[in-house]
């Protein structure tokens, strides 16, 4: 047993709702804990909580009022965790562990949602004060405290100091199913199975990662929202029925975290008014930046992810909820058909459909928009492991993730996940429901914009004949921006004067 005074393992700054998850996370696994945060009532919780679930038993967590104290109580060298907001404040809190003494091989762990970017430069500008190494971390409060997804990312000799640490908090997947090992047990972790962590690359790969972690989670939630929204308007039905065909959905490929929560969510019941909690929570959607980051890196890099934009697109407009109100009284549309019970089946069918294949499109835009930004950024980022580290513990966890891992296990250089034999054959085998839930929709004037653009994505992805070549011909007539011919050499460009009688075409040499 340890004593109390013996040195902690691990120093944790920040004691927010992850913060607090993670540490007690910590310490189930049996780490000593030196904590701090600015806010002395979140010290004081965690210490409580502690207490509470340790009885008898010695602290695992030890509360300090300084940067100094923490690092005193601390062994060398020192390993600290940061679980404070994105940006400003997490170099605030670097530069109060520099003036209070931190050391060169000191490593500190940042797992807030940063943007990548910034872990790049972090690195570079601590180096030789301490090591600064990032771990970005998925799950929310739950999978905080019984095992996230990590993505960690920097310095390879400091990731050889903390695997054992990440591996123990992370969320577990049984390798014989591929599907994760649960306990919600404090003090009780999982200590078997595959855990949700692995090395992803140099700095800012792992925030990048998880920056399309949560794009494709934006898609994910649009599309499942958009399902709802037509069961509701077009199939006039109420939220506990749409809970329980999400619950049916949610033993078979549609089955995620995402699915479950929406079918809870729907259940619910206001208790001020007893209505369905749905209906009065306000249609405005919030966002703190992060499918906003990858969506401007898709077009950036110029990867199309256009049902992730979307998805960051449909936050836009719901919050435009005043001038929605108005448009509503102004704008027409049609009229919503009433449905028989036959085809209301067969509509619900085809929405299983259509998100099933709308979720496959999503997720091939995040992976195929990791790999341009591998190969821009020389990270040789592995999918299946990747595909891996999502199974458990992440927002996006979804049975269909051992699926990727398949497709990347069986081919690590697979251009696009909609090349896969496998999820090839199951579009061939469903586009025809995908479509007509989407026309079905769209006949009815009930907006189904990320659905759309996935199945849009997938037949623009299937062409082999696009009108980029009009396209090419308007940019060379007011441009004069040239283009390239099908039947000579891509090196070799060429011009045609477009105003000019006979309109020859010039080549030009390059
Ligand atoms: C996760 C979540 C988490 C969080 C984000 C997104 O993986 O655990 O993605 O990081 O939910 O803050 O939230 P917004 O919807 O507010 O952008």
């Amino acid at each position: 047993m340890t004593n109390s005074t013996t040195l902690c393992d691990i120093g944790f700054i920040g004691l927010g709702v992850m913060g607090k998850n993670i540490t007690l996370n910590l310490a189930d696994n049996g780490y000593k804990i030196a904590c701090f945060d600015l806010d002395q009532e979140k010290i004081d919780g965690i210490i409580e909580q502690d207490s509470l679930e340790r009885g008898e038993l010695e602290p695992r967590v030890i509360a300090c009022r300084s940067y100094t104290e923490l690092l005193s109580k601390l062994k060398a060298p020192h390993l600290i965790i940061l679980s404070v907001p994105a940006g400003k404040p997490v170099d605030h809190v670097c530069h109060l562990l520099i003036d209070a003494g931190i050391q060169p091989d000191d490593i500190v762990v940042d797992t807030g949602n940063s943007l990548w970017t910034d872990s790049v430069e972090r690195e570079s500008q601590y180096k030789g004060k301490f090591i600064f190494f990032s771990t970005a971390v998925s799950g929310g409060e739950v999978g905080a405290r019984f095992g996230p997804s990590l993505m960690p990312s920097g310095d390879p000799y400091a990731w050889t100091r903390i695997e054992p640490v990440m591996k123990a908090i992370a969320a577990k997947v049984d390798p014989a199913t591929g599907l994760p090992i649960e306990s919600f047990e404090p003090g009780n972790p999982i200590k078997h199975g595959e855990p949700c962590a692995t090395y992803i690359g140099p700095s800012g790969s792992g925030h990048y990662v998880k920056m399309v972690h949560n794009g494709i989670e934006y898609a994910d939630m649009q599309l499942i929202c958009e399902a709802y929204q037509i069961m509701r308007e077009s199939l006039e039905m109420e939220p506990v029925e749409i809970a329980s065909i999400f619950r049916e959905w949610n033993k078979g490929k549609l089955n995620s975290y995402l699915i479950e929560i929406s079918a809870e969510v729907l259940e619910q019941t206001d208790a001020a008014t007893g209505k369905p909690l749905v209906d009065v929570i306000m249609d405005k959607a919030g966002q703190k930046g992060t499918g906003l980051w990858t969506a401007v890196s898709a077009l950036q890099v110029g990867s199309p992810a256009q049902t992730i934009a979307q998805a960051v697109f449909a936050r836009s407009i719901s919050s435009l909820k005043d001038e929605r109100i108005k448009a509503s009284k102004m704008l027409s549309g049609p009229e919503v058909v009433k449905l028989s019970e036959e085809q209301k089946q067969q509509a619900i069918n085809s929405l299983h459909d259509a998100l099933y294949c709308s979720k496959i499109c999503a997720y091939a835009q995040g992976f195929q928009l990791m790999s341009i930004a591998s190969q821009e950024q020389g990270w040789t980022l592995d999918f299946a492991e990747i595909a891996k580290i999502w199974r458990a513990g992440c927002i996006i966890r979804a049975v269909f993730l051992q699926s990727i891992t398949n497709a990347y296990e069986q081919d690590e250089k697979l251009d696009n996940l909609l090349l896969d034999p496998f999820f090839a054959k199951q579009i061939a085998e469903l586009q025809f429901n995908w479509r007509r839930a989407i026309a079905d929709a769209t006949l009815q004037g009930i907006p189904c914009a990320a659905m759309s653009s996935a199945l849009n994505y997938y037949d623009s992805y299937r062409a082999e004949t696009l009108p980029a070549n009009l396209l090419q011909g308007q940019r060379d007539y007011f441009g004069a921006h040239t283009y390239q011919r099908v039947d000579k050499p891509a090196k070799t460009k060429f011009h045609t004067e477009w105003s000019k009688a006979g309109r020859p075409e010039v080549k030009i040499k390059k």
